[in-house]
């Protein structure tokens, strides 16, 4: 199964590609994650999109795009599939996606787009905290921990994101209104595009999903 998991800022992609990942058996593939992991280690990679993700703005598409191609073209996702989560966010990084998916000739199912209205959203990411263990996802209004900073899943330390600041968050959600929400219209001519309700209980947003996709 290819399915993309589309939405603003704080929409639940994360959460939800997550357990698709594990429902289905595919590869979770987070761009936004793959952008932490290399500013923890210190590549110029990382470097380079640091500078942009505490700005809450978006990594240059050439950085990008070479890297979900590199991932993209490893075995599992070509015999599995995948769950892309934050990625593509602008029409060029949707037109190089379908490129990518013609070289390896695997087009996609279907392209999930969670919808949230924006004070949602805000409250949602000012009160999320994520596992540094396991990536598990908490939040102190919604989906709190048992023990504060502590992951239910495998007790490992909770960490709040740095670009989660009030402001920051803003500017996201403006870079989402401005640059990404143009990629609805992309994959709405592609006959893709699936809407979902975001705004309900996490199980009930994964049983929406998981019934559109049948
Ligand atoms: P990225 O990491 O992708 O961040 P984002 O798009 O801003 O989305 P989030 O991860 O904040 O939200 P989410 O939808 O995953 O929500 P979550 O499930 O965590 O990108 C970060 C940065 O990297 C970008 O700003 C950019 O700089 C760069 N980048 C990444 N991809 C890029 C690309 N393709 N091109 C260029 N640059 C790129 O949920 C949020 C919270 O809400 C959690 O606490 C969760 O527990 C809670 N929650 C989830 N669902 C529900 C629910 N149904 N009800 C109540 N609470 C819920
Ligand atoms: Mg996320
Ligand atoms: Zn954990």
């Amino acid at each position: 199964m290819r399915i993309i998991l589309f939405g603003p800022p704080g929409a639940g992609k994360g959460t939800q590609a997550l357990i698709l990942s594990e429902k289905y058996g595919i590869p979770h593939i987070s761009t936004g994650d793959m952008f932490r992991q290399a500013v923890k280690d210190h590549t110029a990679m990382g470097l380079e999109a640091r500078e942009y993700m505490d700005k809450g703005e978006l990594v240059p598409d050439v950085v990008t795009i070479s890297i979900v191609h590199d991932r993209l073209i490893l075995e599992d996702c070509t015999t599995k599939g995948f769950v892309l989560d934050g990625f593509p966010r602008t029409i060029e990084q949707a037109k190089a996606l379908d490129r990518m998916l013609d070289e390896i000739n695997e087009p996609l199912d279907a392209v999930i787009q969670i919808d949230v209205d924006a004070e949602i959203l805000i409250r949602r990411l000012s009160g999320r905290w994520t596992c540094t263990n396991c990536g598990a996802l908490f939040n102190t209004h919604y989906n709190r921990s048992k023990q504060d900073g502590v992951c239910d899943q495998c007790g490992g330390p909770l960490f709040q994101r740095d670009d989660d600041k009030e402001e920051t968050i803003r500017n996201r959600v403006n870079v989402y209104e401005q640059r990404t929400k143009a990629v609805i219209d992309f994959y709405s001519s592609h006959q893709l595009l699936i809407p979902i309700d975001g705004d309900q209980k996490i199980e009930k947003v994964t049983e929406t999903i998981a019934e559109a996709l049948r």
